[in-house]
């Protein structure tokens, strides 16, 4: 059903029908539709263009049409344009004329910002409580991996040695940030449009602020005509999957890493890899590739919706309507992403002597010797150009500089002194650097401890916004 047509001698021709038409992608906003419609019948009988009798049926007939909506008994069909015109059908078909007199004071412009918001709402608080879970999982596996001792890399080369917990709980570190930015998210695009009508307000909604408060909304949009053309809480809301993707990719390109032959640190349970079509022997880590490859497509999203935003006139204009498939599709692909992802952490078997084995490889305690140095007086310049001499003189001997004896330290220079050999272990290195944002064994603790009550923290928040969201839901 069309909600236009009064001025029109025709129809729209079958390809403009299908070019415009929006309800195969936006039907998934027919629940926030629904709740937004009834939100607008209480103003529309605030301001007396609905009598009290009208607006109660007109409110009854919407929440039965929800419950249809969500038990699949009522769905849109071949003649609907968008969700909110198979809505208005469905109004129409149970309550005649009257099921089109509720969107009197409001245009598809508002409506659809609404609805799109109350999505948004709901599935970023969804992807907070899955990304939280992912976290605890991940600070689960640091927490039983602690006391293994790592090669910490730069540039994928043997750096300093770390605590493996350490290197587990840096993802756990990255992604709890993009908790918090949802929770920003929240904060600032917690404003109803509700009102502005087609851009320029209505003089059929007077208290605007109340409906925004019926819909669990924080305040309510200053201008009218900025509330119909903004789409930033979109793009806001696509940079903060694409991050959370980003995440997850570096997850991915770390875990296909350990799970080489070479690396070996890492054994994937059966149930989270897959095999090859013709090699029998393949087990392959497909699902650490997935979060790698999707990366892709969600800062494909984000760039295909600042794209559409660059340059537009203000108020609404139908590119806006591709806002939405962007969304969608970010959501539920990271929403199938990220419990895959957690699987395959809670299973990964971790092998300890593999992840040990090179520890102290590559020189990596040559750092050691030019901060004992500094501690003994030594400037740091030269503290470096000496501890190179070691590492030197101990490759012309085929040794690691750890391997060197307190004699050949000396002969380097007479300020590397016996005292140098307590700092030459992995051990030594790791416990040393003991700061609350240190690898030693307390400071990773702590940290492990301080993230899972932030977590704790986040997902109290979730719940409470999510009680609030669906305490407006059953209005
Ligand atoms: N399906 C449209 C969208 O998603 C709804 C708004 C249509 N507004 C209009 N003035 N044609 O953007």
């Amino acid at each position: 059903m069309a909600l236009w047509g009064g001025r029109f001698s025709s129809g729209p021709d079958l390809s403009v029908a299908k070019l415009s038409r929006s309800v195969d992608f936006d039907w998934r906003l027919a629940p926030y539709d629904i709740r937004v419609n009834i939100a607008h019948v209480n103003a529309l009988q605030r301001s007396k263009v609905l009598s009290d009798s009208d607006a109660k049926k007109i409110v009854f007939a919407l929440k039965e049409l929800g419950a249809q909506i969500h038990s699949g008994a009522f769905i849109y069909n071949d003649s609907d344009e968008d969700v909110h015109s198979a809505i208005e059908r469905g109004l129409v078909a149970t309550l005649g004329e009257l099921g089109g007199a509720f969107r009197a004071g409001r245009s598809r412009n508002d409506l659809v910002v609404a609805d799109f918001k109350l999505y948004l709402i709901d599935h970023l608080l969804h992807i907070c409580e899955e990304v939280g879970a992912l976290v605890e999982t991940i600070n689960g596996a640091a927490r039983t991996q602690l006391g293994v001792m790592a090669p910490g890399f730069t540039h994928l080369q043997h750096a300093q040695p770390i605590l493996f917990s350490h290197e587990l709980a840096k993802h756990s570190h990255s992604l709890a940030r993009d908790i918090e930015r949802i929770q920003g998210w929240l904060r600032h695009n917690s404003i109803s449009p509700l009102g502005s009508g087609a851009l320029a307000g209505s003089p059929l909604v007077t208290s605007p602020e109340i409906t925004a408060a019926e819909l669990g909304f924080q305040s309510v949009t200053r201008n009218s005509i900025d509330a119909v053309s903004d789409r930033d809480f979109v793009a806001e809301a696509l940079f903060i999957l694409a991050m959370v993707g980003v995440h997850l990719s570096r997850i991915g390109e770390e875990f296909t890493i350990w799970n080489t032959q070479e690396f070996g640190w890492v054994t994937l349970d059966d149930a989270f890899s897959t095999g090859s079509s013709i090699m029998p022997q393949k087990k392959n880590p497909d699902i650490a590739e997935l979060a790698r490859g999707k990366a892709g497509r969600f800062i494909g999203n984000l760039t295909a919706l600042l794209t559409t935003l660059k340059g537009l006139p203000f108020a609404y204009n139908r590119d806006l309507q591709e806002d939405k498939e962007p969304v969608f599709d970010s959501v539920e692909q990271l929403l199938t992403l990220l419990p895959a992802v957690r699987g395959m952490i809670a299973t990964a078997k971790f092998n300890k002597e593999k992840i040990q084995e090179h520890v102290i490889s590559g020189h990596s305690l040559a750092t050691e010797v030019a901060d004992f140095l500094v501690q003994n007086g030594v400037a740091f310049a030269n503290a470096h150009e000496i501890s190179g001499a070691a590492v030197a003189a101990a490759e012309k001997l085929g040794l690691q500089v750890h391997e060197l004896s307190a004699e050949q330290l000396s002969q380097i220079d007479k300020r590397l002194t016996k005292g140098v050999l307590d700092h030459l272990s992995a051990k030594a290195a790791i416990e040393s650097r003991n700061s609350i944002l240190g690898t030693s064994l307390k400071s990773v603790t702590a940290q492990v401890s301080q993230l899972d009550e932030k977590i704790r923290g986040f997902s109290t928040w979730v719940q409470s916004e999510q009680k609030r969201f669906s305490g407006m839901m059953s209005a």
